[in-house]
């Protein structure tokens, strides 16, 4: 079915924006939380999505939703790398986009499409049917300019990496070491080079790139994106959990007895565990993370999600534990992890650092563990604990006795109180730019305005 733009008769009355997420958690959640903020000022919502991972439209009664059918499954998920993923979902999601757009444009006109910047399909769809597209950077800035300089200095030849040991540091991206390469020991570097090469393409014809961050965070990395990479007006609106707030955007459920619990615990005495929504361990790191919490004597909330051990559907915990940790922990599969994360007992988080988790933590003024699992992960982790300065890294893998005296360090010594200060600040600088005449607030107001004028 061909539609076009100039098929749309009269202007819309209210602006009608189509919005698609990738169906992960990590993407679902900013994109959602962008679409409630947008709804709130005044924006009718449609909201395309894959058949897999579905949100749940009963969150959302204001929006409309348009399932697409991908044909997606867990297993598959679960035996593909990301990368190849990414491309089965931009392969398969494009001739269904096309057509659910198009019947959208039978029923009445669409302002703008916005889309996450890694489905680089909407480029085609979108200028087949003449439609602007603004796209969500669900990570942060800082990862975005650590891959520009990288292909840079690749493209220079200027990257000599293979003689080092992992913890060399690389002197042209300080402070990442050769570890923290988002992708260093990847399964097939090729694939994720043409995924960066098709989503920097895709980017081009874009009418603005809107991320989930702050200047008073950020504003080194926003500079450079804004000079040197991306020419495109740049929206900073982050972060965005916090302008929609009760938004539900949780494929799991979230257990709320841990908020009962969580109340019962001292001031910033509880340590919260959590390695995000794709993270996975072998049983051996599961043991060592239950004996080093054990160990540390601190109180924890743990999240262990199904599915979090390679090969097992659910977690065998060690012999014993329960027993050991029965007064000082409490283990839940999903939880409400901002409201925990805002909660005063919460006093540190030990996290995988997807962006979203790292976000949140600052935001809510908790100094952090950090594991990083893969990708932006590892440039987050440096620079949380080497240019924010608002937690430490767990260096060596999952060993008890490293957690103990790690969990230790932050939650009760001096080191983990200076971190709480530096990350009490950030807190501060993010409220301030989201008040009025902050940078966030203004930010949105221009992507607004912009969103108008089309
Ligand atoms: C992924 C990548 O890891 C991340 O780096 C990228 O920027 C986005 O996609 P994910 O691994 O799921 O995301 O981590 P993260 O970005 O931290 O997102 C997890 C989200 O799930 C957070 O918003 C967090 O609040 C939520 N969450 C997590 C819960 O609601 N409950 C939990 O128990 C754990």
């Amino acid at each position: 079915m061909e539609v076009s733009r100039d098929m749309q008769i009269q202007a819309p009355k209210v602006p009608h924006l189509v919005i698609l997420p990738i169906p992960f958690q990590g993407h679902i959640n900013p994109m959602l939380q962008l679409a409630t903020l947008l709804h709130s000022k005044g924006f009718s919502i449609t909201i395309i999505h894959t058949d897999y991972n579905s949100p749940n439209p009963s969150n959302y009664p204001n929006f409309n939703f348009e399932p697409l059918p991908v044909g997606l499954s867990d297993g598959q998920v679960r035996t593909k790398d990301l990368v190849t993923i990414l491309c089965i979902l931009n392969d398969s999601c494009q001739a269904p986009f096309h057509d659910r757009l198009s019947r959208l444009l039978l029923d009445g006109p669409v302002t703008c499409i916005i889309t996450d910047e890694l489905f680089y399909f909407t480029k085609a769809v979108a200028d087949q049917l003449k439609l602007p597209r603004i796209l969500l950077g669900t990570s942060s800035a800082t990862f975005a300019t650590t891959m520009a300089s990288l292909k840079l200095l690749r493209q220079n030849g200027l990257l000599s990496i293979t003689d080092g040991q992992p913890n060399t540091l690389i002197p042209e991206i300080p402070p990442l070491r050769i570890k923290d390469i988002p992708d260093i020991g990847m399964i097939d570097p090729d694939s994720f080079e043409q995924l960066g090469a098709d989503v920097l393409n895709a980017m081009r014809s874009a009418l603005g790139y809107v991320m989930n961050t702050f200047d008073g965070l950020e504003s080194t990395a926003l500079a450079k994106i804004r000079q040197d990479i991306h020419p495109m007006p740049l929206f900073a609106v982050g972060p965005l959990y916090k302008f929609s707030p009760g938004s539900s955007n949780s494929l799991l459920t979230q257990d709320y007895s841990c908020m009962a619990w969580l109340d019962k615990q001292a001031q910033q005495t509880v340590i919260y565990v959590s390695f995000g929504s794709s993270a996975s361990f072998d049983k051996r790191d599961v043991v060592e993370i239950a004996w080093g919490l054990a160990n540390s004597n601190q109180p924890f909330l743990w999240v262990v999600r199904p599915g979090s051990i390679h090969g097992h559907d659910w977690v065998e915990l060690p012999k014993g534990f329960e027993e050991k940790t029965r007064e000082k922990g409490h283990i839940v599969k999903w939880a409400p992890q901002q409201e925990v994360l805002a909660h005063p007992s919460v006093g540190g988080f030990w996290t995988h650092n997807g962006w979203n988790s790292t976000l949140e933590s600052i935001c809510e003024g908790v100094p952090m563990l950090c594991c990083p699992y893969l990708l932006d992960q590892n440039v987050h982790a440096r620079y949380v604990s080497h240019v924010w300065r608002v937690g430490m890294q767990l260096e060596n893998g999952f060993d008890r006795s490293e957690i103990e005296w790690a969990v230790r360090k932050l939650m009760v010594e001096i080191e983990g109180k200076e971190m709480r200060e530096c990350v009490g600040a950030l807190k501060e600088n993010a409220m301030r730019c989201m008040a009025k005449g902050g940078s966030s607030y203004e930010s949105l107001e221009s992507l607004i305005h912009l969103i108008m004028s089309l």
